[in-house]
């Protein structure tokens, strides 16, 4: 079975058992606040999710690091059939899309360190990211990527952030297979604990 086959056979899976097609969590609208630190430093566990793995894992880091959740919503909702979806992803990365979203970071500035989640699409991070990664100034910031993919892993998620920012501070970034459940808790703790060192 090929990379490709493989995502979109386990994409279809989930959806198959899931509401397709929305944005799903958090508004997005507020964060919530949360009193607890990483490192002492201030966290912000921003993500784009479309089915749900994305949301799990982000979960999952801001209770392990104290962080604030933000959920990055678009607009315009993606079609709900699961191969409109793929080929409209394919037409916006391919142009360079970025769509509006429906919500901003309230106080940017407070945080220290900013994880970005997004599901692997096509290769690379899905075009709600790149909106949400042109709206900020994230100056001194610390940035770390994390993905979910249906078996490609990182691909081109990482460094094409790093291409979208070239002067911002990145820390090293994770991938993990898309699962509803989240990511597998002993990779995530070791991958935190070395960001925190
Ligand atoms: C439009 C689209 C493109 C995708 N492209 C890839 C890909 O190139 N490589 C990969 O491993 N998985 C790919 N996937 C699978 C998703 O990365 C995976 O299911 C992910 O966990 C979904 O995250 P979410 O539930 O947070 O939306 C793709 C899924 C969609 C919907």
């Amino acid at each position: 079975m090929t990379k490709m086959m493989k995502w979109v056979c386990s994409g279809m899976m989930f959806l198959s058992v899931t509401a397709c097609g929305t944005n799903s969590g958090e508004t997005g609208s507020s964060t919530v606040e949360n009193t607890k630190s990483f490192a002492g430093k201030k966290v912000l566990v921003a993500y784009y999710s479309h089915s749900g793995n994305t949301q799990a894992v982000a979960r999952q880091i801001a209770r392990q690091t104290g962080g604030d959740l933000f959920a990055i919503e678009t607009v315009q909702q993606y079609p709900s059939s699961y191969n409109a979806l793929v080929e409209q992803a394919k037409q916006e990365i391919r142009n360079g899309f970025m769509p509006e979203l429906k919500n901003k970071v309230p106080q940017m500035d407070q945080y220290d360190v900013v994880f970005i989640g997004s599901p692997n699409w096509w290769g690379t991070y899905a075009p709600a990211v790149k909106s949400f990664l042109s709206q900020y100034d994230f100056g001194q910031k610390n940035l770390v990527p994390f993905v979910t993919h249906g078996g490609g892993g990182m691909q081109n998620c990482e460094s094409d952030m790093h291409r979208q920012l070239p002067r911002a501070h990145f820390l090293q970034g994770a991938a993990f297979p898309g699962r509803s459940s989240g990511a597998d808790e002993k990779k995530l703790q070791n991958w935190l604990n070395k960001l925190a060192q």
